[in-house]
């Protein structure tokens, strides 16, 4: 393994070890452990030589500054939260992976025509409050302040949340890169899915990005005693919530080939085994490659969970929090990124969409992407068995040495 790899892997495991719980990785935003990660990250990128900061949402934002005139920001990033049970590449290795580019930069004093950003974004699972992309949506100037509102399972809210954690939400828009300033995004990460360990790579390049929307549901029924309410006389909230997930995977295995939808996290209340639930919280993850494809299905499985209310007289609370169209990756850039590909020593170039969200989805709205997927052992992800082999780092590894010179080179001209 050569020197680069091996400290990737030894980062990955430190930042695999900072975990709320003992038992698995978990580091939702603003907890104790996303905390930690953070600071730690911010040091790797002071050793780097980048002058680095927090800003208020928990981005952690180091720069190499270009001394270039009029140089806008290239941006090199993605996330250090994880989701509950999670693996430990999910986001970490292409925070680290782009610090080996500043890395590159810096050994072989590249004088970069643009601003060289390692981001390690604060919250791109939506874990805590739903809400996808945080870091990377106040980065583009995107975040929806409405947001602030959201609440966790413990009812705090967002705000209340950074504010915690010593951000004033007011300043959260001045955090971002203006549109003007943006040059490009770049974002390397595990596949997370079968294709590359089928065709045999280590590392292809993304072309499109899933669309997707995330839907909040609260079914109110009402509870009562398990033994004595009959079972005609009942409005059992979780009934019906499980109802309107069996409709969902029926819509998915309907039309399999064009999306896939699930509904991944249920609050039972009162939670208790002889009290008929009267009330539960659902959610809806839904995406399609088809932004209409995707609208369609949204305004189906509305209308069977209203189907479901009705019938079983409840009251249904449908909340869209998020819904972001697919993304298509930048034509020029994901040239350089192919021909970086052919460069190294990868037998072929493949190229292929994303059915998983990043990053970039946000930041395509005021810059163009591109990404770069490195295989995953079993395609297996959001689980503690993600794995990527040193081989399959170290290979991505050698893409982004070329991609750097190519990048350094092509704005040089452009
Ligand atoms: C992020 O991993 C997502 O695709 O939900
Ligand atoms: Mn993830
Ligand atoms: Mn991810």
């Amino acid at each position: 393994m050569n020197a680069q790899t091996k400290r990737i892997v030894e980062r990955i495991e430190t930042l695999g070890k900072i975990s709320n719980e003992t038992e698995c990785l978990s580091r939702f935003f603003g907890t104790t452990a996303h905390k930690e990660a953070r600071e730690v990250i911010k040091t790797w990128m002071e050793e780097e030589g980048l002058e680095a900061e927090i800003d208020t949402i928990g981005n952690v934002r180091g720069v190499l500054y270009s001394e270039a005139s009029n140089a806008k920001h290239l941006v090199v990033g993605s996330h250090y939260d994880t989701v509950f049970q999670a693996g430990k590449y999910d986001g970490p290795l292409g925070i680290l992976l782009g610090l080996e580019m500043v890395h590159i930069v810096q050994k072989n004093d590249i004088k970069l025509p643009f601003h060289f950003n390692v981001v390690a974004f604060t919250d791109e699972e939506g874990g805590r409050f739903n809400t996808t992309y945080l870091g990377s949506s106040v980065l583009a100037g995107n975040f929806n302040s409405k947001w602030l509102d959201c609440r966790d399972d413990n009812d705090k809210t967002m705000q209340e949340v950074i504010e915690e954690m010593g951000g004033h939400c007011k300043s959260i828009n001045k955090d971002k890169i203006p549109q003007k300033d943006w040059l490009a995004y770049f974002e390397i990460h595990i596949e997370q899915g079968p294709v590359l360990c089928k065709e045999d790579l280590p590392v292809c390049v993304v072309n499109t990005i899933a669309a997707q929307t995330r839907i909040e549901m609260k079914w109110l029924g009402k509870s009562g005693h398990a033994g004595t309410s009959p079972m005609d006389m009942r409005k059992d909230a979780f009934c019906a919530a499980a109802e309107f997930a069996l409709a969902v995977e029926t819509l998915g295995q309907e039309h399999s080939d064009k999306l896939v939808a699930t509904v991944g996290k249920v609050n039972v209340k009162p939670n208790t085994s002889n009290v008929i639930p009267g009330y539960v919280y659902c959610t809806l993850d839904i995406r399609s490659q088809d932004d209409y494809i995707l609208e369609k299905a949204v305004e189906a499985l509305h209308k069977a969970a209203e189907l479901i209310a009705e019938k079983r007289a409840l009251t249904l609370n449908w909340k869209i929090v998020q819904t972001n169209p697919s993304v298509v990756c930048d034509e020029n850039i994901t040239r350089l990124l192919k021909e970086s590909v052919d460069g190294s020593n990868v037998e072929r170039c493949l190229e292929i969409p994303s059915g998983a969200g990043h990053d970039g989805v946000m930041i395509s709205r005021v810059a163009p992407v591109s990404m770069l997927f490195v295989r995953c052992e079993e395609g297996i992800s959001h689980h503690p068995k993600e794995y990527a082999a040193p081989m399959d780092i170290a290979a991505a590894l050698e893409v982004c040495r070329h991609f750097i010179f190519k990048l350094n080179d092509f704005y040089k001209k452009n």
